[in-house]
């Protein structure tokens, strides 16, 4: 019972359709926590209502707990009248209604995989999302269960001045020896998973938010002492989110206090418990000298997020995990408007279809592949997924394109209505648009069942004679594993025709009287396998501009020619179709000179390349962050996704091959933008500052790519004069992935400067990881070793293996399999100490089936080996297992 080490034993797998509505429900909820040293004692007095089947026992979650005693209705329950085992407590003979009182003790201090009630550096912080309150207490851990809690936390008083938990806090007072207590209440009926608890000495910096109708909101976040000076971005952050949601969705704060706890030691971003939302440190604390511009950036979004779950996730929940996007997709998509709002709109998008097509095509093209509404899991903790979340972010998008704003809105409007206070599937909420709309949405909730990214195949044909011009669209869905033979989808589809002047073409589709005014972009509905549309009155051959703004999460395949991607380049007027013009020409470029390296033929990027990113850097029209966009090749990782086998070597040099000739050929421009970019005043987080420092850096990049020492020096400057961590750790980055003379004494100088900093010292170990350099294995072999390396530390460690494996693929993935090994190492030390962030770092292993025979066999033998560790946690073991069917 108490902390049996669980017997290795295969995984039960769970499926969507074997969903019951439990037998029980537990209305109100009462827990002590008498936070001791040596233990936590936990009682939880619950109210429990029969809802379900007449004779159902009542089965209760629980795991790593020690039962004290049971009591129900006041009476002692004797050992035959329950059964413990190592997951759940079952009582057999209940009533219909009753009060069932569980003491049982855990064990925080040992509590190595942050799950359940733990400690973080000295302070007791909770994560129970998605099934960690069942090693708090016993209880129905399931989403569909929601109780009122009321928190009574006792601790020593010393050590644990600040004692928080979800809701009000309405009463406090001192205990003898040394102790004191609070006691909190949540007023909002809520599901397990948003109960949260916080013990420590901590400090914090206070703010407040008058809504809409006026309540006044105390705003409090709490950090350690000397991080009080990483927390005004944070809580800025968090007052134009609640604003930007008051606006847009009309969606007001609920409670007077809103409290945010930044704990170091966290295993995903940041925790939206009601009132309480718990950060980690990484995504909450940021101040110029340690935090850079994407650091802001990334706070900014997370805090936004968290807090617009208050409304989608907590006050309408998921029904079961399945369901998991319902509330993760609708959430990333508010977050990534509300980013789009108060920053760039178009570099913000850019960002986002990078990082979709990264990482979640490559999901959606492997083992792992699930849809966004996942139908069978082992573990959930697996199913926090990029398909969940930014895949499901592109749905919820897609919903607003083909909706248009105001329908989207009321069907918000519609899905709070009904469902406030509810746990819902994502069928109510594509209910609740569709009945909103009057749109007809059942084609398009395949997008939650069928798994795979959908090809959308282009083809174009002019008429001169008949001035029309005709898009034939058509759809292709790959299988994925369990799936075959999918159904064709409803594909929003944005496209522009953009005429021989560069500017865009009225729309007329065939049949429609006139064209329909606004911008020159239409959104066509693919609906069946393949479609053609006719547009009527086109004067002269355009260049179509498809998938305007990436209006769906597809891999799109066009019959355009190098000329006309180098045309919309030059003039497209959607600025996500401009950049993925350079992109398109980038890839067949690297591609191209992937080949010619296999052939041994000699290597040249062509003029008209180079011109067309020098028009680019010269054109003034355009902004910096935008021009450092296109500037950004396409990643080694993207490119992976192009052809198979892999080309791992031969990418690598082709990507860097071109990167040195636009270096060489643009050398003045790039120097100009340099020096332009370099003066400035005091650190701002401004979309205009953001995109000086960016190109700034970018524009060095390019120019090391020379191997110059005077280049060098430039960076060895910036880096030693540098007043924001942008700056300095670009340079720092630059410098590390160099051989010049200055790269030891800066890595050192850095070291030095920052190692009381955990989040500036992850950096550190994060750009050593992600060097390109052909030592950098042996390096990040030799920094495991390093003191303040520290495998019960997520952010440490995915700052320096996460960057080795999943950043750095030609050093990973070196033919020798070193690279394999080293992870297998990794794994075989931190699976027992935290699986979830295990299971995490497994994950590039499992696309092996894509690379060449030499390595697809040394991948397997690493996942074989892995897979016969000793008591294998069941999170990696279905990653593993599932990768090698
Ligand atoms: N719900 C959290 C979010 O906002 C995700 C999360 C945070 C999480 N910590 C977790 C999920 C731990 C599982 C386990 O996205
Ligand atoms: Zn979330």
């Amino acid at each position: 019972m108490a902390d049996v080490v669980q017997a290795s034993k295969v995984p039960q797998t769970k499926y969507l359709k074997d969903y019951r509505k439990p037998d029980f429900t537990i209305d109100t909820v009462d827990l002590i926590f008498d936070l001791r040293d040596e233990v936590t004692h936990v009682t939880s007095r619950l109210v429990v209502r029969r809802q379900g089947k007449a004779m159902a026992p009542l089965v209760l979650d629980g795991s790593h707990l020690t039962l004290v005693s049971i009591a129900l209705d006041g009476e002692n329950l004797t050992e035959d009248r329950y059964r413990v085992d190592e997951d759940h407590l079952t009582i057999s003979d209940v009533p219909d209604e009753f009060e069932l009182t569980i003491q049982n003790d855990i064990d925080p201090a040992n509590n190595t995989a942050l799950e359940g009630l733990y400690i973080s550096k000295g302070m007791y912080c909770t994560q129970c999302e998605a099934e960690g309150f069942r090693r708090i207490t016993y209880f129905l851990d399931r989403p569909d269960v929601m109780a009122t809690y009321r928190v009574r936390i006792e601790a020593d008083q010393k050590r644990y001045p600040v004692l928080l938990s979800n809701g009000n806090e309405i009463e406090r007072g001192k205990l003898g020896g040394g102790r004191h207590f609070a006691v909190w209440e949540d007023p909002f009926p809520k599901p397990s998973y948003l109960f949260a608890l916080v013990a420590g000495d901590l400090v914090h910096l206070e703010d407040h938010y008058r809504t809409v109708s006026g309540k006044d909101v105390t705003l409090r976040l709490f950090v350690a002492p000397q991080d009080l000076d990483k927390c005004r971005h944070a809580m800025d952050s968090l007052k134009r989110a609640m604003k930007w949601d008051e606006e847009v969705y009309g969606l007001e704060y609920d409670l007077n206090v809103f409290n945010i706890v930044a704990v170091s030691h966290f295993n995903m971003g940041a925790m939206e418990n009601k009132s309480l939302n718990i950060f980690n440190t990484k995504c909450v604390l940021a101040n110029p000298e340690t935090a850079t511009d994407s650091d802001f950036a990334a706070v900014e979004s997370v805090v936004a997020h968290e807090y617009f779950h208050n409304w989608t996730g907590n006050r309408v929940t998921c029904r079961d995990w399945f369901q998991l996007s319902l509330k993760e997709g609708l959430t990333v998509f508010r977050d990534q408007e509300f980013s789009a709002d108060m920053g760039s709109r178009a570099v913000k998008r850019i960002e986002d279809v990078r990082m979709l097509r990264q990482h979640q095509f490559a999901e959606d093209a492997g083992p792992m592949a699930h849809p966004v509404r996942p139908d069978n899991y082992m573990e959930i903790n697996n199913f926090y997924t990029v398909t969940v979340y930014e895949k499901g972010a592109e749905v919820i998008r897609m919903y607003h394109t083909l909706l248009g704003p105001e329908n989207y809105r009321k069907g918000i409007d519609l899905y709070f209505e009904r469902h406030d206070g509810e746990a819902v599937t994502c069928d109510d909420f594509l209910a609740a648009m569709q009945d909103a709309s009057g749109r007809d949405l059942g084609q398009f909730s395949l997008w939650y069942s069928q798994a795979g990214t959908p090809e959308v195949t282009v083809t174009s044909r002019y008429d001169a004679e008949a001035k029309t011009f005709e898009l034939t669209l058509s759809q292709f869905i790959p299988d994925t594993p369990g799936q075959t033979g999918k159904k064709p989808m409803h594909i929003p589809v944005a496209v522009g025709l953009v005429g021989p002047d560069g500017t865009d073409l009225p729309l007329r589709l065939e049949g429609e009287n006139a064209p329909v005014a606004g911008t020159g972009t239409r959104v066509l509905e693919l609906k069946e396998a393949s479609q053609t549309f006719r547009f009527v009155d086109v004067p002269e051959r355009p260049v179509p501009s498809v998938l305007r703004g990436f209006s769906a999460p597809v891999r799109l395949k066009t019959d355009l020619s190098e000329e006309e991607y180098l045309f919309l380049l030059a003039h497209d007027n959607d600025p996500f179709n401009r950049w993925e013009a350079a992109q398109t020409v980038a890839s067949n470029q690297i591609l191209k000179l992937a080949e010619d390296l296999r052939e041994k033929r000699s290597l040249t990027l062509e003029r008209k390349i180079v011109n067309a990113f020098g028009k680019v850097l010269d054109n003034d029209a355009l902004d910096n962050s935008f021009k450092a966009e296109i500037m950004t090749l396409p990643s080694e990782g993207m490119l992976s996704q192009l052809r198979t086998p892999v080309d791992v070597d031969g990418l690598h040099v082709a990507r860097e091959f071109m990167r040195g000739q636009l270096a060489h050929a643009l050398e003045d421009e790039l120097m100009t933008l340099y020096r332009r970019g370099e003066d400035h005043g005091p650190y701002e987080f401004s979309p205009e500052a953001v995109g000086r420092r960016r190109l700034k850096n970018t524009a060095l990049g390019y120019l090391m790519e020379l191997g110059e020492d005077e280049v060098a020096k430039m960076a060895v400057k910036q880096f030693m004069n540098a007043d924001n961590m942008t700056d300095e750790i670009a340079a720092l980055s630059m410098l590390t992935n160099s051989d010049c003379a200055a790269r030891e004494g800066a890595l050192q100088h850095f070291y030095d400067k920052w190692k009381h900093e955990p989040l500036v010292l992850d950096k550190w170990f994060a750009v050593q990881a992600a060097c390109r350099r052909r030592d950098t294995l042996d390096v990040v072999r030799k920094l495991t070793k390093h003191p303040d390396f520290d495998l019960k530390t997520p952010n440490r460690v995915r700052a320096l293996v996460s960057a080795f494996c999943a950043q750095n693929p030609v050093n990973f993935h070196d033919r020798s399999g070193r690279g394999y090994e080293f992870l297998a190492d990794i794994l075989e030390q931190l699976d027992p100490i935290n699986p979830q962030i295990s299971a995490g770092l497994v994950r590039p292993l499992t696309r092996w089936k894509v690379y060449d025979a030499e390595r697809q066999d040394l991948m397997r033998q690493t996942l074989e080996r892995i897979l016969s560790f000793k008591d294998l946690s069941p999170d990696v073991y279905e990653i593993v297992s599932k990768s090698l069917r």
